[in-house]
């Protein structure tokens, strides 16, 4: 009998195929050539994709590799990728849609268009990772920037945001709150939202942020010429998840086993999955993982992360310290690893896994399996000691 804390998805199958409704969500075609154009960013390089055969051999698997997000544009996650080409596509959309031409990158952040885009002022909610995004874009392209913070974001996130020009409104609640008063003021004052979720009848922001998201998934590709067995990606409203998911499934010639990873308290995703359709948290999202934390998911991503997760999964609040230590203090020979409690819980999965013994063989994991993680976010607070 598998664990409470992990159940099958009954809508994944072998069978199942990369079609129109998952393209709509994640598009793989133009990614290697947004890779190329992000080129022009002066912060941009490739992260690495580790690999740390010590931990492998320890965890009874074959190999282990860790996409470190951490050293994203020197910004210290994935998110970065999310908000920056958001903010780049409303610019280079209504730059096309005045002059019918393209607008490159590198144009748009020389000001060639500021008659246009000069206009726009941006605004999202986040939870600290993603604000930090959106406000970097505004800065890069000239914009003037308002980030709605929950209760919960740390200080630091916040000072993040701030150092990045932008203007923080703190909300008296949780993200969704935040999500809600955002929506509130921007309609009020004309604003472009940047959201990194997606509700009826808005989804372009989303769909652009996870483009930029499947920056990292074209780069393991590029990094790993074996392509892993198993992946465990953490989710919060499941971007991050749909993203890597729907590219991995789409480019590589074998559907890898994929695996979701939420903190007990805001399992939107395992509940959603529970009930085969878009479904609340259990939980009040009070969790260390705050980029994880949240209630609901983001609908748009259902096609790929509902359908296509074979197996969804939480954690505790207890399992994401020893994680990051783990990660911090290699053994022999692997690399050290910075990580933050959202950005360590896809592996914090893994081991829990690897530990139970039922949960192990389910998966199907073994000396033979090729693991994926992605370290999401290093590490921007206190350090695992
Ligand atoms: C570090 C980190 N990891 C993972 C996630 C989850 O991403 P998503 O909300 O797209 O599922 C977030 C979201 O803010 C995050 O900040």
């Amino acid at each position: 009998m598998v664990p409470s804390w992990l159940a099958h998805n009954p809508r994944a199958s072998g069978a199942l195929k990369f079609g129109r409704d998952q393209q709509y969500v994640v598009d793989p075609n133009g990614i290697a050539e947004l890779c190329e154009e992000l080129k022009q960013c002066p912060k941009h390089a490739t992260t690495p994709l580790h690999s740390l055969p010590a931990l492998a051999a320890r965890l009874g698997i074959g190999e282990l590799r860790v996409k470190d997000e951490s050293q994203r544009f020197g910004f210290g996650a994935f998110k970065a990728l999310g908000g920056v080409i958001a903010v780049y596509d409303a610019l280079a959309s209504a730059v096309g849609d005045a002059h019918r031409a393209n607008a490159s990158f590198a144009e748009i952040m020389s000001g060639a268009h500021k008659e246009i885009t000069g206009r726009f002022v941006f605004s999202t909610a986040s939870s600290g990772n993603h604000g930090r995004s959106v406000a970097a874009g505004a800065r890069l392209f000239g914009n003037r920037c308002i980030i709605f913070l929950p209760k919960f974001t740390s200080t630091e996130k916040e000072a993040a945001i701030r150092a990045r020009g932008a203007e923080v409104i703190r909300v008296d609640g949780d993200y969704d709150t935040a999500v809600a008063e955002c929506k509130r003021r921007s309609e009020e004052n004309g604003w472009t939202i940047i959201s990194d979720t997606s509700w009826e009848g808005y989804d372009q922001a989303p769909r652009s942020v996870m483009r930029g998201y499947c920056v990292l998934a074209h780069e393991i590709v590029t990094q790993w010429r074996e392509a892993p067995t198993h992946v465990f990606v953490q989710a919060g409203v499941g971007g991050l998840a749909a993203a890597v998911i729907g590219y991995l499934w789409a480019v590589l010639p074998t559907r890898p086993a994929f695996v979701v990873v939420e903190p007990e308290s805001a399992d939107c995703w395992f509940q959603s999955n529970l009930a085969g359709k878009p479904t609340l948290a259990s939980g009040n999202a009070d969790t260390v993982m705050g980029g994880l934390a949240c209630r609901e998911i983001s609908p748009i991503t259902w096609p790929v992360v509902g359908e296509a997760t074979d197996w969804f999964m939480t954690i505790t609040e207890d399992e994401v310290m020893p994680a990051r230590r783990l990660l911090a203090h290699p053994l022999d020979g692997d690399p050290a690893i910075a990580s933050g409690p959202s950005g360590c819980a896809g592996f914090a999965g893994l081991t829990r896994v690897c530990t139970d013994e039922a949960a192990f063989k389910a998966l199907k994991l073994d000396r033979h399996a090729r693991v994926l993680v992605i370290n999401s976010e290093g590490n921007l607070g206190e350090q695992p000691a």
